[in-house]
């Protein structure tokens, strides 16, 4: 091939994402940055002939140039299928939710999750990964547009139109990756964070979506160094996935066997089988205006075993007006309250904060959020 085609190529397969963000527009806060990787050991492996490190993962330490004005860091976890870029910079250009917290004088630490990102693995299967634009639209940034639950339509905040073609949608997906998500992640994950939290000492969590169920994993694993665990539409409902996308309206399938993980979890009295934990139905399926308005949740039955280390950090749980969270949050708040958990259930339409999705943290008004999670977080310090 010629330079000249080379070229001419390129230029088209450039002209096909609309316009780029670029740098950014506001500038994020003044700070020193480290990176390392905290947990991993060495094994050797037969396969590969020699010794290779695995568990590791990726952690980027942000320490506000001005120096911490607060005892505790906080600790970054984020949302299934993205990396821990969605604490950075907005797809608008705007400043995200690392610059809120540092501008406040927080000490930061981003992770990248086991598995995703930085923190891949090279003996990792090859991941499936069905999530077209379509169904990022339908989920995320425009659910609005689909009409696919009641509360869809109060969405507003994404920037832009939230469709492909949108500087901020074109950014906003150019940063999904593959979707990691098992039961030997979630292992991993709490002993590589508990081993990150030996190193920094107590720290308070503010975790996405998947990324709840990593924080939630972690307080098990080791209670006395969290602080606190702000969760931000964490993870899923209790025993079930319900499909965010909402295509099929009601589609569930059973999921995480020990309520909140796949993983064994410390009950008391303990669980050291996921049939132990007797399952119980709540509530029923809802519809306003003929549209899916709130699914039903699983509880336990007696006997009820309680979440002894998780309970031993308070929670504040945040579900957006229009996010297909709205439909489901209130089944894991539910589990949680009942295993022993002090959970501040904040519905953001409840006080004044409306039209947000899922990903919140990236939309117009992330910073009113973050101004609610700082007056939580300092009551807790
Ligand atoms: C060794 O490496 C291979 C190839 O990367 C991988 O498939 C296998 O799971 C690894 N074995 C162990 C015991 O980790
Ligand atoms: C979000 O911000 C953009 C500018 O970045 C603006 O055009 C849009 O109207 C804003 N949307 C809302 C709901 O405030
Ligand atoms: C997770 O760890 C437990 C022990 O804590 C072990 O029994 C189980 O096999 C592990 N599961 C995976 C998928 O690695
Ligand atoms: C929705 O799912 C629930 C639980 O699987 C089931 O009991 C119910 O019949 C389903 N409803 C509709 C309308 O499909
Ligand atoms: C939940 O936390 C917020 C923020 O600190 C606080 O204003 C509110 O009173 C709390 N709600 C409950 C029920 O504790």
């Amino acid at each position: 091939m010629k330079l000249s085609t080379l070229y001419c190529v390129l230029s088209l397969l450039q002209a096909a994402l609309s316009s780029p963000i670029g740098p950014s527009k506001q500038l994020e806060a003044l700070h020193r940055r480290n990176v390392f990787y905290a947990g991993g050991e060495y094994v050797f492996n037969a396969t590969q002939g020699g010794t290779i490190l695995i568990n590791q993962q990726y952690v980027e330490e942000l320490i506000p140039a001005a120096g911490a004005k607060h005892p505790y860091p906080i600790v970054f976890f984020h949302g299934g299928g993205i990396s821990g870029a969605q604490w950075l910079n907005k797809d608008d250009g705007n400043a995200g939710w690392a610059s809120y917290f540092l501008n406040q004088g927080y000490v930061v630490y981003i992770l990248d999750i086991w598995s995703v990102g930085r923190s891949s693995a090279t003996d990792l299967p090859p991941v499936l990964d069905a999530r077209t634009v379509e169904l990022v639209e339908i989920a995320f940034s425009a659910p609005e547009v689909y009409k696919n639950y009641y509360q869809a339509q109060f969405h507003t905040q994404f920037p832009g139109t939230g469709l492909k073609g949108d500087p901020a949608f074109d950014d906003f997906y150019a940063r999904l990756l593959p979707l990691q998500f098992n039961a030997r992640q979630e292992n991993i994950t709490r002993t590589s964070t508990c081993a990150l939290l030996q190193i920094i000492g107590p720290a308070f969590f503010i975790s996405h979506s998947i990324g709840g169920s990593a924080a939630f994993l972690a307080t098990d694993g080791c209670p006395t160094l969290v602080k606190g665990h702000v969760a931000v539409e964490a993870d899923q409902a209790p025993f079930t996935s319900y499909d965010t996308s909402v295509v099929g309206a009601n589609m569930s399938s059973p999921a995480r066997a020990y309520g909140i993980a796949d993983v064994p979890l410390t009950y008391d009295p303990p669980v050291t089988d996921p049939s132990q934990l007797v399952q119980k139905m709540t509530g029923q399926l809802q519809y306003k205006d003929g549209l899916l308005f709130r699914y039903p949740c699983i509880k336990q039955g007696a006997p009820v075993h309680k979440l002894v280390n998780i309970a031993q950090a308070p929670v504040l749980f945040l579900t957006t007006q229009a996010s297909v969270h709205i439909l489901f949050d209130q089944c894991l708040v539910q589990f949680l309250e009942q295993a022993g958990v002090n959970v501040n259930f904040t519905k953001l339409a409840d006080i004044g904060i409306e039209g947000n999705g899922h990903f919140s943290m990236l939309e117009n008004n992330s910073d009113s959020i973050a101004t609610y999670i700082l007056s939580w977080l300092v009551t807790h310090e």
